[in-house]
């Protein structure tokens, strides 16, 4: 670890405000997938905790999962688009290299004042975008962000693959971040990579590596699941020790543990390491699978929203994933849901209709422009 610490701005904190999940509604189970491959029920929920994942509906995508999470975390910030400086989206199974996915939601949302841009960490991305998103603030150079974590990773699995296919499913998870000077919030984050294990976890982009391979790889997720095992558990328990060091507290200062949620037993063993009895963890892998990006946010969601976490709880968010990279935030949750103003709900439900007509209008009008120019 360096020992560098950044220079935050005095007084400045940056709080989660607002949160919100998007989960596909038709579920995939265990015993479905043993119709599909060679497998069953007793041996995926044994091996993983995994009893069923949520598959995406043919239309939705990265796009419009991470896009309604974001809605709903701006209603439970009761927040207007246009209040938006910055839009960070984690994707591991975006539809686009380019543009952003951050883009296309920003355009979506309507929000007019806000930059986009996307991380791609494999499964340790929404930790990374906290961290940028949260230094953002502290520095001053913004005040409020939208950051999300967004998956369909249906559409990158091999699913004649017994070892991956079990694992992962499709979903999104937002925060809304927001500047104040009440201290708490994202009090650390802690990102870390090792390239050389890059190798163990991977999925090709789909582009030829070399100008004259013959063909592209095929866009799937493949894995040494042993190795990112071992990987995993030890990792999740530095970076948890880590970040708690680093915000000067100790182990038993922490309500809540959320961890990335991959398998049961990678969780169990890491919080083993730690001494952190089952209580304090946040898991819902049974239902979800490994959602990559978006399982710590919508861990999160869930919790807040059955009460699990609540007003000061300090929290500790950890996650893996390929690259190989990992990380940990330490937060302190001190907002209780806001009842949206009628009226601003009806103004971001109006904005989102005069988004679309905006996005309309400017593509018309470049394609108007260019007629223009080309006939002078
Ligand atoms: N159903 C039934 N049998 C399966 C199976 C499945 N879905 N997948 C693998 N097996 C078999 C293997 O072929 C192997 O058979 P063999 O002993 O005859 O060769 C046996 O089960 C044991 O395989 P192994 O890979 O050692 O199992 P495991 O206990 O390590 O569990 C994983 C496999 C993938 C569940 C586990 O390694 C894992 O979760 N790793 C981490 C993966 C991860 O989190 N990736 C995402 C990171 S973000």
């Amino acid at each position: 670890m360096s020992n560098h610490r950044p220079n935050y701005a005095p007084g400045r904190y940056a709080h989660i405000v607002g949160w919100g999940m998007e989960a596909p509604t038709r579920t995939l189970t265990n015993d479905d997938l043993a119709q599909m491959v060679d497998t069953s029920d007793e041996w995926i929920r044994e091996r993983t905790g995994i009893s069923e994942r949520r598959i995406a509906d043919a239309g939705d995508s990265p796009i419009t999962l991470g896009l309604r999470a974001a809605r709903k975390a701006l209603a439970s910030a009761d927040m207007l688009p246009d209040e938006l400086d910055l839009i960070v989206v984690a994707t591991s199974s975006p539809v686009y290299l380019f543009p952003a996915t951050a883009c296309v939601i920003q355009d979506k949302l309507g929000a007019g004042h806000a930059g986009a841009f996307d991380v791609m960490a494999a499964c340790t991305g929404f930790i990374y975008a906290l961290g940028i998103a949260a230094a953002q603030i502290k520095i001053g150079a913004i005040d409020t962000a939208l950051v999300i974590g967004t998956e369909t990773l249906s559409r990158i699995v091999d699913w004649s693959d017994r070892g991956t296919c079990i694992l992962f499913g499709d979903g999104a998870g937002a925060f809304i971040l927001r500047e104040s000077d009440a201290p708490g919030g994202v009090l650390e984050v802690v990102m870390h990579s090792d390239g050389s294990g890059g190798n163990l976890l991977y999925a090709p982009s789909g582009i030829r590596s070399q100008w004259d391979a013959p063909e592209a790889i095929p866009v799937n997720a493949r894995m040494n699941g042993a190795e990112v095992f071992r990987f995993a558990t030890h990792v999740m328990a530095s970076a948890t020790r880590e970040v708690v060091e680093r915000a000067g507290l100790r182990l038993e200062d922490i309500d809540w543990v959320v961890p990335h949620q991959a398998n049961l037993r990678i969780i169990q063993s890491a919080m083993g390491r730690l001494k952190l009895p089952e209580e304090r963890v946040v898991i819902n892998i049974s239902r979800y699978g490994n959602t990559s990006t978006a399982s710590i946010p919508m861990a999160v969601v869930e919790a807040v929203e059955s009460g699990q976490i609540g007003p000061d709880n300090r929290l500790v968010l950890v996650g893996f994933g390929g690259g190989l990279t990992w990380g940990a935030a330490i937060i302190e949750w001190e907002v209780t849901p806001k009842r949206p103003a009628p009226v601003r709900e009806l103004m971001r439900e109006a904005g989102y209709i005069l988004a679309a007509i905006r996005s309309f209008l400017r593509r018309l009008w470049r394609f108007l422009e260019a007629l223009i120019l080309r006939e002078r």
